[in-house]
């Protein structure tokens, strides 16, 4: 094989590296907007069952690496599978979002697993595998899990909810049965991402997108020393392994995030002050980010000077090019096609 001669550019950049055109991707970038995932959407019974079909998954994963030659694919799978591998049940309402069985008190936690169970995932691992084999090599293929904060307030509240308010109840009246749940998580999310590095994937990233609701101590207690220990745990058995943090809203805690978690990136979602980004965290870090989805879905003028903030901001150092969160569904293509070509024409010079 020659693949391994071919440069993966966001991998450079994991390692400090400074690219002058950045490695871009975008979170959910397989997703509604386009009319091909739509297409094959349609086709499958629920939403789970697409994550847990091995085939349409990797096609899915592959989509907007076709059309838009984005230097990342993301596996195409969803944070709530690891409720499901404990046991939980989950299931997607059409237009409305996830479904679980709330955990409403601390004798609820006894209806899940101690530890998670691989079988329903190996359908994932197989999708890895697939994917691995179709990608082109100078693509990064990136898994993920969610942040076990981020997926309490799911398993918590059953649902989501717009202050998470059930799952910061829950770990202020019982904070010995939460710690127990996190604990869970962190083991059976190190344990995932192990397997999605076995199974082929190149780096990873832990979603946390409910991180920045919580006060400084909560934050320490459920989203920085958590993913401390599923960093270590995941290169306990997997040396060298490749993660990105992404605790979305963490704001001026982030440096605090770094003192802690070992990650080898940090995603910076867009309310982010781009100096203090600059010169406190992408200093000790590389970045990943951090453009308003809103200003991809508005386009125009607003598109261009976005991007272009961004690149003036980072391009001195490590950055990986990104959104601050997911790709909305109602994005036009063309601004898609608009922002990658903005993002990849020559940099200014100096
Ligand atoms: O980034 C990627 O494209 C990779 C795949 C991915 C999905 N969800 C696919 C998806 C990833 C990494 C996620 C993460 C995820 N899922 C998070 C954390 C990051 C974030 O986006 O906030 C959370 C909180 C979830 C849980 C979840 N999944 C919700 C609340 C919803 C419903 C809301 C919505 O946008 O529909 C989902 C569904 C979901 N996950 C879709 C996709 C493409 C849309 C489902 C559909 O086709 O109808």
């Amino acid at each position: 094989m020659t693949t391994s001669f071919v440069r993966k550019l966001l991998l450079g950049v994991l390692s400090g590296e400074r690219e002058p055109i950045p490695p871009l991707w975008l979170m959910r970038q397989a997703g509604r907007y386009l009319p091909e995932y739509r297409a094959l959407r349609e086709k499958a019974a629920g939403f789970l069952d697409l994550c847990f079909d091995s085939k349409r998954a990797a096609e899915i994963t592959l989509q907007p690496i076709r059309r838009f030659g984005f230097d990342a694919a993301i596996l195409f799978s969803d944070i709530l599978v690891v409720p499901h591998a404990l046991g939980q049940r989950v299931t997607f309402v059409e237009g409305e979002g996830p479904r679980l069985d709330a955990l409403r008190d601390p004798e609820a936690l006894q209806t899940l697993r101690a530890a998670i169970d691989h079988a329903p995932l190996e359908a994932v691992y197989e999708t890895i595998a697939r994917v691995r084999q179709d990608l082109p090599p100078a693509v990064t293929f990136l898994g993920f899990c969610g942040g076990p904060w981020t997926l309490a307030t799911y398993m918590i509240a059953g649902q989501g909810t717009p202050d998470q308010l059930p799952a910061r109840l829950f770990a202020y009246r019982h904070p010995e049965a939460f710690a127990k749940l996190i604990d869970v998580l962190v083991d059976a999310s190190a344990s995932y991402l192990v397997r999605q590095f076995v199974a082929g994937v190149d780096a990873v990233q832990i979603f946390d997108t409910w991180a920045g609701i919580l006060p400084a101590e909560e934050f320490e207690r459920w989203c920085i020393r958590p993913h401390a220990r599923i960093v270590e745990r995941v290169r306990s058995e997997i040396p060298g392994a490749r993660i990105i943090g992404f605790p979305r809203g963490a704001g001026t805690e982030l440096g605090r995030y770094l003192d802690a978690v070992a990650v080898d990136a940090i995603g910076l979602d867009w309310t982010i002050e781009l100096e203090f980004a600059r010169s406190v965290i992408q200093k000790r870090r590389p970045v990943q980010g951090n453009l308003d989805p809103l200003a991809l879905l508005a386009g125009g003028a607003a598109l261009d000077r976005s991007i272009d903030a961004i690149l003036a901001a980072f391009s001195k150092g490590p950055l990986i090019f990104n959104l601050g969160h997911g790709v909305l569904p109602e994005t036009p293509l063309a601004h898609v096609e608009r922002l990658v070509e903005r993002v990849r024409r020559a940099p200014a010079s100096g």
